[in-house]
This record gives structure tokens, C-alpha cells and sequence, in this order.
């Protein structure tokens, strides 16, 4: 009779991926989604938190409408687990849990920077229970933003090809250095027109980084524009349920790939 072979022990927490920009629609919620789904098809113990405290919509993307989210969370009222939903079954089940945002509260403006900074080290204590974490943060560069990707152990820069995006991302990238945060930093070029501008477009980001920053971020891959993310995203459905076979997908398996190191 041969042995059943045993879930492979975790062997360290989870490591924490902020994902940022600067720009806004550059694509962040949608690549933390497809990275969720990609880490959990995997078999990684994954939870993604919707962190967009202003304009929340991992929900929205996923269609579901799930009964807490996360500005209970900072207001104090309910735990982290409490906020919990199960996404395609939670995680270890073949899906992920989501910590859903709160759409369209406007609520931003009345959120005090201790209270995000709570939810900040509420996430970092549940490291140990996955293997996988993943905070999608709201555009901007404020204190908020700096103060949730400060919790996490990889930042990973969303840009694309438009130079708005590359001053914003390198703003993002140039406060967080300065106040001492030592995390690698991943920068993914989404919607580029082919793999050699994108991979063009990495180069002259990690150049200035490396000129006037004194660091080199890694390249956490070039994902393709591809028609079909917003047709997944219309019908609220994860890109590779929608469509099995997408170039978009392909590529964002390579940046899952890349992240694995952390
Ligand atoms: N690889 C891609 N190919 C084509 N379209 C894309 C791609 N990635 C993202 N998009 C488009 O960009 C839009 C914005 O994506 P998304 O909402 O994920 O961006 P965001 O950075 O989270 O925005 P915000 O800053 O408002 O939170 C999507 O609705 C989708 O249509
Ligand atoms: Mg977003």
C-alpha cells in the first residue's frame, strides 16, 4: 500500500506583498486578485486584504458581496478574523480569504493614521497562519499608503508605460526609502505593448532608482495588455476562470514566480 503523502509543513509566516503605485488605475487590484488565484491554485495558504480605504473594489471584481469588511476592522468594532470572507472555498481549500474593503465610503478623510496602523500590525500577526499575504493599497503616496506598505516585507510596484506613472511609483518608492524602510521592492510593468518595451520601461525605472536612490528594485515581471482583463473584470469573474487561456494570466504566473523568492 504506498503512503499518503502529508501536506507539506509550513516552513517560516507568510511574507507580506504591498501592492502600490502611486498612479492610480494602473491595474493593482486586479493583479493582487490574479496573484491570490494563482498562489491559491498553488496550494499556498493565501489571504488578500483590500486596503483601498477610500475606494475599495477586490469585491466588486470578484462579485461577491460579502458582510464585513475591513473599515469595521479599523474602526475597532470587529477583528480581523471577523472580516474574513471565504473566496472559491478560503484558503487551504483551493480558494483565498478575502478582508474585503468598503466601497465607496468616502470615509477616508475621517480615518485616523493610529487606527490604520492597528490593522497594519493586525495583519502582520497572521503571518504564521498562511503562506501567502497580500495587501492591495489605494493610489497615492499619503500616510496611509506609507503606513500599510510599511507592514509589509516586499513591496511591489505596479507602473505601465506612461511617465506619470513612473514619477509617481518612484515618489512612492523614494518616501519609503528615506523614512527606513529596507524591504525589496518588485516593480511590475503592466499593459505594456510587447515584453521589450516593458522590460525598456523596467530599465529606466530601476536606473533612477539606482542613480539618485542608491538601490536597485527588482523586475517582478512585464504583463501584457490584454483585452481580455477587462472583459474578466466586466463580468466580475477571475481572469482564468474567464478565460483558461490568456496571455495576461500567463504573465502574471511568471510575476507569482518572481515573488517566490521572498
Ligand atoms: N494587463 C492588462 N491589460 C488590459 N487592461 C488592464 C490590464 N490590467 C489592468 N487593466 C485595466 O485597468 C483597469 C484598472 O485596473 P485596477 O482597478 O486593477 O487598477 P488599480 O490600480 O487598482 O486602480 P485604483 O488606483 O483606482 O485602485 C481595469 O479595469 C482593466 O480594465
Ligand atoms: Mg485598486
Amino acid at each position: 500500500m504506498s503512503a499518503v503523502p502529508l501536506p507539506q509543513p509550513r516552513v517560516r509566516p507568510a511574507p507580506i506583498f504591498a501592492i502600490a503605485s502611486g498612479k492610480g488605475g494602473v491595474g493593482k487590484t486586479w493583479l493582487s486578485v490574479t496573484l491570490a488565484c494563482v498562489w491559491a491554485r498553488a496550494h499556498r495558504r493565501t489571504l488578500l486584504a483590500d486596503c483601498d480605504l477610500g475606494l475599495a473594489n477586490i469585491d466588486i471584481q470578484l462579485g461577491m458581496r460579502p458582510s464585513s469588511d475591513i473599515h469595521s476592522v479599523v474602526r475597532g468594532w470587529i477583528d480581523l478574523d471577523a472580516a474574513m470572507t471565504p473566496f472559491l472555498g478560503g484558503a487551504g481549500a483551493g480558494g483565498f480569504d478575502l478582508i474585503a474593503g468598503h466601497s465607496g465610503s468616502g470615509a477616508l478623510a475621517a480615518i485616523k493614521l493610529d487606527e490604520t496602523a492597528k490593522v497594519a500590525d493586525g495583519v502582520r500577526l497572521l503571518k504564521p497562519r498562511y503562506d501567502r499575504i497580500i495587501l492591495d493599497l489605494s493610489a497615492g503616496i499619503d500616510a496611509h499608503v506609507q503606513r500599510l506598505a510599511k507592514a509589509a516585507d516586499a513591496l511591489v510596484l505596479v507602473v505601465t508605460e506612461e511617465p506619470t506613472s513612473l514619477t509617481d511609483a518612484y515618489a512612492l518608492a523614494k518616501l519609503l526609502r528615506l523614512s527606513g524602510a529596507a524591504f525589496e521592492i518588485y516593480v511590475v510593468v503592466n499593459m505594456a505593448e510587447n515584453r521589450a518595451r516593458g522590460r525598456k520601461t523596467f530599465e529606466q525605472f530601476a536606473g533612477a532608482c539606482q542613480a539618485h536612490l542608491g538601490f536597485r528594485p527588482k523586475l517582478g515581471g512585464v504583463i501584457g495588455r490584454d483585452p481580455r482583463v477587462a472583459d474578466a473584470i466586466r463580468a466580475q469573474s477571475p481572469l482564468h476562470l474567464r478565460h483558461p487561456q490568456s496571455q495576461a494570466f500567463e504573465d502574471v504566473l511568471r510575476v507569482a514566480e518572481a515573488l517566490n523568492q521572498e
